[in-house]
């Protein structure tokens, strides 16, 4: 076997273990294919997030077994991610074409399973979970050049009740800060400027490490690696925000103005039944804070509507709190049932033509308040990460420090450097701005 292609759904996390599966498996020597049909391995990277994920999955998966079976060509197929962990060897009734199923913590074993599978040409399942995972140093094949994900930490341990992560990706543990510092410097000296940091609930980084770092400390030992420009983060739970990393948005420069804190709802009614342990008033507080120590802080943030018990009452509040908060952009979600969490139980579960309702309204509000905030950009002068050429051709793209896409002219050259952009337009999902200087 000598190509491979991965298919990967849902979050960053996955976006990044993809990168990873690929680097273990171009250190074995394959070779990536650009799709299926030039692959011999095909891995399909699941999500179990919503039922539409699911959903996709199983679709793909068929149209797979179906490649398979209409060529007589053998690819093998192997199935990671969340769906993989959910369903581990249960997948394989279900589709006999699935040769690996392979869990989020187990991806280190990767090139072992194939060789198994190869010798003993049955299918291998392995969901257990590396309990020395997070200490494992895996390699990442990433494609960008510029922009790259790091995994600070795996798991989570909130377990707000429509949520099936806690029970796919196990509890937060924290990768240890010289092998996340290690690795930045790595990055910048191959000409990587920018870096992401994932984990489920990043504020909450250093639980269960040898020597205590929290996430602002973290912070501060990556904005010493000379080469790495900015410093990004996804997700930060609202409770977890703390003082100390408000502070260090403000006084690292590296550490980008830009920050996503889902509220999922503006009822206190509904977040405690949802088990996220803070009020919209609490939630309202905390960025009266954060604007007030970073004024010009991008803003994002998630919101499910018609979780079970959801009245009209409290769908407005979730209206109100985006009037109030007045975010950059949103993503929103109609709730769906997802196996094993608590919320399945509650009572209340919202018919299907409501949530849909529901959801427009809050996209035709956030739809003008982007609009709205995207103009305020208009006139100012914004640092941007050049990209390199937009995708229809013609101009420049890169990012502002608050993550606005931003298209301009200029030569080819800029790649990779920080420049001056005054912005003289703003679309729905991007600005357009001159070159300074
Ligand atoms: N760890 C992150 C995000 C996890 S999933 C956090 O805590 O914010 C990303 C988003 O998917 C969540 O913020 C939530 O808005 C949405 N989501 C999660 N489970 C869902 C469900 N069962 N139905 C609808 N949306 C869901
Ligand atoms: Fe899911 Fe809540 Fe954990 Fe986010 S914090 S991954 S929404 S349980
Ligand atoms: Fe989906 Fe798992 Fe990420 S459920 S959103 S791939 S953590």
């Amino acid at each position: 076997m000598k190509s491979f292609h991965i298919i990967t759904f849902g979050c960053q996390m996955n976006e990044h273990d993809s990168e990873r599966m690929s680097g273990i498996l171009q250190s074995q020597g394959l070779v990536p294919a650009d799709s299926v049909d030039d692959a011999e391995m095909v891995i399909l990277n699941t999500c179990s997030i919503r039922e539409k994920a699911e959903q996709k999955f199983y679709s793909e998966l068929g149209r797979l077994a179906h490649l398979r079976g209409r060529d007589g060509r053998r690819i093998t197929i192997a199935v990671a991610g969340c769906i993989a962990q959910q369903e581990g060897k249960k997948l394989l009734s279900r589709s006999p074409t699935v040769d690996l199923v392979i869990g989020p913590s187990d991806i280190a074993r990767l090139s072992g399973m194939i060789a198994q599978s190869r010798g003993s040409g049955r299918p291998v399942v392995e969901t257990g979970g590396d309990p020395e995972y997070h200490q494992k140093l895996v390699p990442a094949a990433r494609t960008d050049g510029l922009k790259a994900w790091v995994s600070i930490m795996y798991g989570c341990d909130n377990f707000c009740t429509y949520c099936v992560v806690p029970h796919l990706r196990g509890r937060e543990r924290s990768r240890p800060p010289r092998d996340i510092v290690d690795e930045v410097r790595g990055l910048a000296d191959r000409g990587y400027r920018e870096v992401t940091f994932l984990g489920q609930n990043v504020n909450s980084y250093g639980k269960g490490l040898d020597s205590a770092c929290s996430f602002p400390e973290l912070l501060g030992l990556v904005q010493e690696v000379d080469g790495m420009e900015r410093i990004r983060f996804v997700t930060s739970h609202p409770r977890d925000l703390s003082d100390g990393l408000i502070s260090a948005i403000r006084d690292l420069p590296k550490v980008c103005e830009s920050i996503h804190l889902p509220v999922q709802s503006g009822s206190d009614r509904v977040l405690a039944s949802m088990n996220r342990r803070y009020t919209s008033d609490e939630y309202r507080g905390k960025v009266l804070r954060l604007r007030d120590a970073v004024p010009a802080v991008s803003l994002t943030t998630d919101i499910i509507v018609g979780f079970p018990g959801e009245g009209d009452e409290d769908f407005a509040m979730t209206l109100q709190i985006l009037q109030d908060v007045q975010f950059d952009t949103i993503f929103a979600f109609k709730y769906s049932k997802r196996p094993n969490t608590k919320a399945l139980e509650l009572p209340g579960h919202v018919p299907e033509q409501v949530k849909e309702d529901r959801l427009e309204q809050v996209f035709s509000l956030q739809k003008d308040i982007t609009f709205r905030k995207n103009h305020l950009h208009v006139g100012s002068i914004q640092e941007v990460l050049v990209e390199g050429e937009s995708r229809k051709g013609g101009t420049l793209t890169g990012r502002t420090r608050g993550n606005m896409a931003v298209n301009f002219a200029g030569s080819h050259h800029l790649k990779g450097s920080l420049v001056k952009v005054r912005i003289i337009a703003a679309g729905p999902n991007s600005l357009s701005g001159d070159l300074c200087e």
